[in-house]
């Protein structure tokens, strides 16, 4: 395959996660400081324009998946803009969000309307006042009728995104399950990574498997479904439930052989995997009047540079079983 987005290990990139701000309305404990990262000045991010012309630029080179991610991506506020725009992509099958909910009873009428097709909310506890303390922010009510109004408007199912941490929330596992009962939702259940000045450590950190007992302890016929070629989750279902569960074993069982994923950041870098530190500007090469074969071409490159697995340089001892190098994102994993 001789694809620009086909790496030297023959994975082919047909999903394109493009981060549309750094900026966020809540400060969860392991993703942010209290008092929020250092942001970008806005002249260095990405235009509504630039945004859909680099989308277009991947749409034509195989990508049919965007997820629009964050910091947190409602608070730009040409999100609508954009969402429609992408929509008009020849070639483009999807147009999917990773948002933490929070303004989605204001705002989700209008991103459907715009044609967002998928929906990922990150919801780490049911309970309010846990939700306050992991998030600094109050929201709890605002994201459960988010979520219920997803399900309202025929997102189906919505996919829930639930970062497990020992001590912190590991004691609702089950509770999460229960949601799956009568309401469509995917639970998916996250082993928490490390990302620079995030405090990961390994005591907070669930493994799946672990995980997996904790739920079949309580439901036996727990069982695990099949799964996409490139998904990021492992599926299982308790049988007689609406909705579905799902681990997402970055740490125990990485995922990087079907990786089919590149990454925009918000100032309009290429990243091509979450835990890699290289970066090249797509922003500094479209302002300097590149053109469309040049931009093909330094794409090309960085995708032909991707390694077989997040790996390198370890930082810290206790990583070398994971093979993990701390990236310095800005934000967590968005
Ligand atoms: P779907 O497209 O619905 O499968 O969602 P997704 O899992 O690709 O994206 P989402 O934004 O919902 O992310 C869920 C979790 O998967 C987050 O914790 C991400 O950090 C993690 N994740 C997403 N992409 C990658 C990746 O390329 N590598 C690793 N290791 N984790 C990833
Ligand atoms: N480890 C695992 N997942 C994380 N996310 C944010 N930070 C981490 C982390 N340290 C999740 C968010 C969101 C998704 C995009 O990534 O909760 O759902
Ligand atoms: Fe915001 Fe997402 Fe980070 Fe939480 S994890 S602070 S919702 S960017």
């Amino acid at each position: 395959d001789s694809s620009p987005l086909t790496d030297l290990f023959g994975r082919h990139h047909n999903y394109l996660r493009i981060s549309l701000t750094e900026k966020c309305n809540l400060r969860c404990q392991y993703c942010m400081p209290a008092e929020g990262v250092q942001l970008t000045p806005k002249q260095h991010l990405l235009t509504t324009e630039e945004v859909v012309q680099v989308a277009r630029l991947f749409v034509k080179e195989g990508v049919t998946k965007i997820r629009l991610t964050g910091g947190e991506p409602t608070v730009r506020r040409d999100l609508v803009d954009i969402i429609a725009s992408l929509k008009q992509i020849n070639g483009l099958e999807t147009v999917a969000m990773t948002t933490n909910g929070i303004v989605l009873t204001r705002q989700l009428v209008a991103l459907q309307r715009a044609g967002l097709d998928i929906l990922n909310i990150s919801l780490d506890t049911l309970k309010p006042d846990r939700y306050e303390k992991i998030t600094r922010r109050k929201g709890f009510d605002k994201v459960m009728m988010g979520i219920d109004l997803a399900l309202q408007l025929g997102y189906s199912p919505v996919k829930i995104n639930c970062v497990v941490m020992k001590g912190f929330n590991d004691d609702e596992i089950n509770d999460f399950v229960k949601l799956t009962h009568d309401r469509n939702v995917d639970v998916r259940f996250i082993e928490y990574m490390p990302f620079s000045g995030n405090k990961w450590e390994m005591s907070k950190m669930v493994p799946y498997r672990e995980m997996r007992e904790i739920i079949k302890s309580v439901w036996p016929t727990f069982n695990e479904l099949p799964n996409g070629p490139n998904d990021t989750s492992k599926a299982w279902k308790v049988p007689e439930y609406a909705g579905q569960v799902g681990f997402i074993t970055s740490m125990s069982e990485h995922f990087c052989g079907s990786c089919n994923r590149l990454r925009i950041t918000a100032d309009g870098n290429l990243k091509v995997c979450l835990f890699g530190n290289t970066e090249i500007s797509l922003r500094d090469a479209i302002r300097a009047g590149s053109s469309e074969d040049d931009l093909t071409a330094l794409i090309e490159a960085a995708v032909k540079r991707k390694k077989r697995k997040h790996a390198g340089h370890k930082s810290r001892p206790q990583l070398y079983r994971f093979n993990i190098n701390i990236p310095q994102n800005r934000t967590a994993s968005h």
